[in-house]
């Protein structure tokens, strides 16, 4: 019996099995509109059996895109764009989900093929950044963000809570906050980055003030019988892990009690230079962890594209959903191939009869 291919129950929402494939950007949205591209690949994810398909981090507010070509839900506009992306994961028996993010100071950055470091102060494609403090990423994102008022502040968590409303709106039934990767929100939490000296800064409690306010505004208006996620990068590999560790699984308890249904754990990555343990399933005992001490469902990503691993780490109990991100880019299948690999018996349940029917001969 695979434990993989478990139907999982969260809220209202029952997904066919383990297996989610994470947001990842396509950069290639036009002023945050997505297109036909992102509805072919959302569909081809879908198809392929996954029981969740989260669409990519998706900016709250203009300034809050990584680059350009990122997709936007700040408007009524946007949002219409992403129902017959909502449609089609749903007819394909996946459910949709999609994650909210401000870039912050790591925004108005040039496509990861383009460089994947800021654009040129003289380049009209470019905007200023915000984050928390004025202090620069660094290495190739070095452009020096303007500190944020508390207006602004108070300005980009409506941002969050307008977007969870436009989300739900054209049919999402998953939403995630985007909490990691040195992104906004990731910035307010690290002392990396956050050297404010007013109450969103200093103390643990004030670092954690913008994430905990932002979740409860968002909760506030996105339905309770529908899940609610973060992800958030629990520690930094910056020699310090473990007292980071712990102020985050504190704050992951808080995230719990503000009506947070699951964490995608995941690293910070908010100072360049840090050495990484990146291998197969590296992510799997540190989600453990946090699902452990915290008392959360998790899930996380990060080399578990393996059917074999994938398997393992659901049957271990570290990860709740295992999420499964290049290995669907190179085979948007994944989840059927997973089905065989691991002698799943019926595979008909993974995906729709027209193909199930056939791929089980097959
Ligand atoms: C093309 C691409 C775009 C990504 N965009 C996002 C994103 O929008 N939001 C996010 O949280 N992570 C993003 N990521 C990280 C993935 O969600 C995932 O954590 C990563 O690919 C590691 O999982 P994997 O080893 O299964 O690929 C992106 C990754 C890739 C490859």
């Amino acid at each position: 019996m695979s434990a993989l291919f478990q139907p999982y129950t969260l809220k209202d929402i029952t997904l066919r099995n383990r297996i989610a494939v994470p947001p990842m950007c396509q950069y290639l949205a036009v002023d945050g509109q997505v297109n036909d591209w992102h509805l072919s690949h959302y569909a081809g994810m879908a198809r392929g059996g996954a029981g969740l398909v989260i669409v990519e981090a998706t900016a709250v507010a203009p300034e809050g895109r990584i680059t350009p070509g990122c997709a936007g839900i700040w408007n009524d506009d946007l949002a219409q764009a992403f129902v017959p992306i909502v449609k089609a994961i749903k007819a394909a028996g996946s459910v949709p989900g999609i994650q909210i993010a401000h870039a912050g100071r790591k925004a108005s950055a040039n496509r990861p093929w383009e460089g994947d470091d800021h654009i040129a102060e003289d380049d009209a494609r470019g905007w200023q950044t915000i984050a928390p403090s004025a202090i620069a990423f660094g290495r190739g994102l070095a452009k020096v963000p303007r500190a944020m008022d508390l207006d602004d502040i108070a300005r980009v968590q409506q941002n969050f809570v307008d977007a969870a409303v436009r989300a739900l709106e054209v049919g999402f039934e998953w939403l995630e906050l985007h909490f990691a990767h040195g992104y906004l929100a990731q910035s307010f939490f690290s002392a990396h980055s956050n050297q404010r000296d007013d109450i969103y800064g200093g103390s643990v409690e004030n670092r954690s003030r913008f994430l905990l306010d932002t979740l409860k505004a968002v909760r506030a208006v996105w339905p309770e019988h529908l899940p609610l996620t973060i992800r958030f990068g629990v520690l930094e590999f910056d020699g310090r892990d473990e007292q980071t560790l712990l102020e985050s699984i504190a704050l992951v308890r808080q995230f719990k009690d503000a009506g947070m249904d699951m964490l995608s754990v995941s690293v910070g990555f908010t100072i360049p230079d840090t050495t990484i343990p990146w291998g197969p399933a590296f992510m799997g005992p540190i989600a453990e962890r946090v699902r452990r001490e915290a008392g959360v469902p998790v899930s996380s990503a990060w080399g578990f594209g393996t059917p074999a691993i994938a398997e393992r780490v659901v049957k271990e109990e570290q990860l709740d959903l295992v999420m499964v991100g290049k290995a669907h880019l190179a085979n948007p299948h994944w989840a059927y191939f997973a089905a065989k690999e691991l002698g799943v018996e019926r595979a008909s349940w993974v995906m729709p009869a027209p193909y199930a029917h056939w791929l089980e001969r097959y």
